[in-house]
């Protein structure tokens, strides 16, 4: 048989993965590799979309999403985050992940380059790759907490450069970049002509700081802003996101999901309407308790020297274990097959991941603190200065 494509082929296989496959095959894994709230979705929105199912809500939708979703979002918009929008800007995508991927389509032609945080989420790549663009990873900094070296971004602009991808509060470094710097980037793409796409599904979970909208200071239609319900209400598995765009984009987002998922669930739907509409009390519980996880990761591993950087924002840390190894992928296969902990190996995230693992702190909290004692163990049996690094077999 004749090989398949080129370009499914040329999508790299997340690192992740293969540690949750090895991880399925042990005992007693602490789970801390992946980005997912422990909490179950409240009551209310679960409700919600069962008494739609039961009133028979269960057809298609309008490609974009309901209107009266897409209204409850304009308000959304305007409360939480301070901007004016109209209907026609607002799609509703299932996940944010294809709110991301449909403004990718809608932007990039084969052979155009585009900017994408390093270290950032793999799907960033994943996605670009499908949709022929030409990857440039720009840094963003440890030494800095993990924020956007603009000089640096400023250098890797060329005239097939033609879209900036940012994220804050950010997966995988917790970084929140403060008001000043988000309008510097929006500045920036607009002196180079450049769209810039801001995924911000993390802005309910900011610690210190605060999260500013890059849409805020977008003055002629370039930004598109990626928000979603996975994390903010817990609901990862009702794939609900949606985005924020010029009349323009926002339309060909929408043309563009008819050929691959034709709306998002009805269901979901009805489920965020809920969520919008109702107390938002189980957000801010959600952002307390993760705040009290992350003090848990600072006080263990951040007192031993292990944290990269301390998360401001989102659910995760970067652990640097470069005292052990660089080589993140051995590190991550290491620490689970000798302390049963699963973490994402760094250089699945970019280059400059090497050294470092990332360990999500919405785990629950006694497992989250035994992990980092795990972590530390590991760090003290196997320390470049001590013990030699024995392979793991299960390499
Ligand atoms: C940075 C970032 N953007 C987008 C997503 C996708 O979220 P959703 O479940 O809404 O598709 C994730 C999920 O982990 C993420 O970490």
């Amino acid at each position: 048989m004749r090989p398949l494509s080129q370009r499914a082929r040329s999508v790299p296989t997340s690192g992740i993965r293969t540690i949750m496959e090895l991880a399925a095959r042990l005992p007693d894994v602490i789970h801390l590799e992946v980005g997912e709230p422990d909490a179950v979705t409240p009551e209310p929105i679960i409700q919600a979309a069962v008494t739609a199912a039961r009133a028979g809500f269960t057809k298609y939708t309008a490609t974009a999403g309901l209107t009266s979703l897409r209204e409850a979002l304009v308000q959304k918009i305007r409360l939480r985050n301070d901007l004016r929008a109209t209907v026609e800007q607002v799609v509703a995508t299932p996940g944010s992940v294809f709110a991301l991927a449909s403004a990718v389509l809608a932007i990039i032609d084969q052979g155009d380059e585009a900017l994408i945080p390093d270290p950032g989420w793999p799907n960033y790549a994943s996605m670009l790759t499908l949709a022929g663009a030409s990857i440039v990873p720009y840094p963003v900094m440890r030494e800095t907490g993990y924020q956007p070296d603009l000089a640096a971004l400023a250098g890797l602009i060329t005239p097939r450069t033609k879209l900036l991808v940012i994220n804050s509060p950010a997966n995988p470094t917790g970084a929140v970049f403060p008001p000043e710097t988000v309008r510097a980037l929006v500045e920036l793409a607009a002196r180079h002509d450049l769209y810039l796409i801001a995924d911000e599904v993390y802005e309910e979970f900011v610690y210190e700081g605060e999260h500013v909208p890059a849409a805020r200071f977008d003055s002629d239609g370039r930004v598109v802003s990626v928000f979603g319900f996975s994390k903010s209400y817990a609901m990862t598995g009702w794939r609900l996101g949606y985005a924020l765009a010029s009349p323009q984009i926002a339309g060909m987002m929408a043309r563009l999901a008819e050929p691959f998922v034709s709306c998002p669930s009805s269901l979901s739907q009805k489920a965020a309407e809920a969520a919008l509409a109702g107390s938002q009390d189980p957000v801010v519980q959600m952002r307390e308790s993760y705040r009290t996880r992350r003090d848990v990761v600072v006080d263990i591993l951040g007192s031993q020297g292990l944290l990269a950087a301390v998360p401001h924002g989102a659910f995760y840390a970067l652990v640097d274990l470069s005292r052990v190894s660089t080589d993140s992928m051995q590190l991550a296969r290491q620490l689970l097959e000798e302390q049963r902990v699963a973490t994402a190996p760094g250089e699945t995230f970019g280059r400059l991941g090497t050294g470092l693992v990332r360990i999500s702190f919405a785990a629950e909290r006694s497992l989250l603190g035994e992990g980092c004692r795990r972590i530390v163990r590991f760090v003290g049996s196997n320390a470049r200065a001590g013990r030699p690094v024995d392979k793991s077999p299960l390499c």
